[in-house]
């Protein structure tokens, strides 16, 4: 046989054996997310950031499933109306404690409040969140220490307070909602990527801390996803190829990581290997970046705000 031809063998081989091997692995994915339908019935799961956007979709995905849920955020009136909706959709309870997760006292009393009323915590979900853009030289020294601790020394301490509960049942489930900004960061979000990496890092060591704890540790990387956060830069990102997930989307693909005790998802394949670009080859992904991303992204988050 000809040599080009059998190249071309060759590869179509590869190419079809690969793809097998995603349709079998996809398959027995399913097989297992079916096995088991009551997974999260009766589990009590802890969601911060409840009020809006992803959390209230995690919050709705769970209560469907069953699960008894401590929905924390400042809006109360928001949280009374997601737990309102959330027992109608089939939770079987719901406890509403208003939170700002920057201040400790209100960490340590949503803490109480929980395991008062639940008697313990399965699943904590770390995912109250903001981003304020901006060039670093420009946002002032406030707002990067707000940011940091809204988005990472607020889950860390929770995390914290709820640990040894888990740590005396040897159960439980630590899920860290970061973003892909904290694999592979934007300009003018440098507060915003500082605490998400910093996210990634805490995600990483606390999984490698309680192995053979019987607590799982999973970290959650979103792309561009519909809710407020992103009201800035919609537009834009629309006009990329990037794509923009519903937060039913990225809730349906969180319980999935939690029930089969994923160590890590990211949600949009773009962004996944642009992080391991960045980490592979940082001045190649420079390039990249001022290449390929569309005019104005960088410009529009440098204008967003809570
Ligand atoms: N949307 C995206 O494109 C995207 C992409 C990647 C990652 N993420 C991450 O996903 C998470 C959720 O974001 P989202 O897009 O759903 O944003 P969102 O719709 O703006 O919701 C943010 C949630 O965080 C809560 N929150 C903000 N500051 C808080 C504080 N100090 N104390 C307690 N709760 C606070 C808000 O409630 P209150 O205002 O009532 O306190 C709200 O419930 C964030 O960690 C975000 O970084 C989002």
């Amino acid at each position: 046989m000809p040599q080009p031809r059998r190249g071309l063998n060759l590869l179509l081989s590869a190419t079809g054996a690969a793809f097998g091997a995603w349709i079998a692995s996809r398959l027995i994915r399913q097989r297992r997310l079916d096995s088991d339908p009551l997974y999260f019935a009766d589990k009590v799961v802890l969601i911060t950031g409840a009020s809006k956007g992803i959390g209230e979709a995690l919050a709705y995905a769970l209560a469907a499933r069953g699960a008894c849920l401590v929905l924390a955020a400042r809006s109360e009136d928001k949280l009374q109306a997601v737990a309102a909706e959330c027992r109608s959709r089939g939770a079987p309870d719901v406890l509403v404690v208003p939170t700002d997760i920057s201040e400790e006292p209100a960490l340590q009393n949503l803490t109480h409040r929980a395991l008062e009323h639940f008697a313990h915590v399965d699943i904590l979900i770390n995912n109250a969140g903001y981003q304020r853009g901006g060039a670093l030289d420009q946002v002032g020294s406030e707002a990067v220490y707000q940011q940091i601790t809204v988005n990472l020394i607020g889950g860390m301490l929770l995390t914290q307070l709820l640990l040894p509960d888990m740590l005396a049942r040897g159960s439980g489930h630590i899920v860290n909602i970061s973003s892909i900004i904290g694999r592979y960061a934007f300009p003018y979000a440098t507060s915003y990527g500082a605490s998400k990496f910093g996210m990634v890092g805490f995600n990483e060591s606390l999984r490698r801390e309680l192995y053979g704890t019987g607590i799982n540790v999973t970290l959650i990387n979103p792309t561009f996803t519909e809710t407020d956060i992103m009201s800035d830069i919609k537009e834009v990102v629309r006009k990329s190829i990037l794509r923009i997930d519903s937060v039913e989307t990225v809730a349906q693909r969180t319980l999935e990581a939690i029930q089969l005790n994923e160590v890590e998802i990211t949600l949009d394949p773009i962004m996944q290997v642009s992080g391991w670009l960045s980490a592979i080859a940082p001045r190649l992904s420079d390039l990249a970046f001022r290449v390929l991303t569309p005019p104005g992204v960088a410009e529009a988050a440098a204008g967003q705000h809570e």
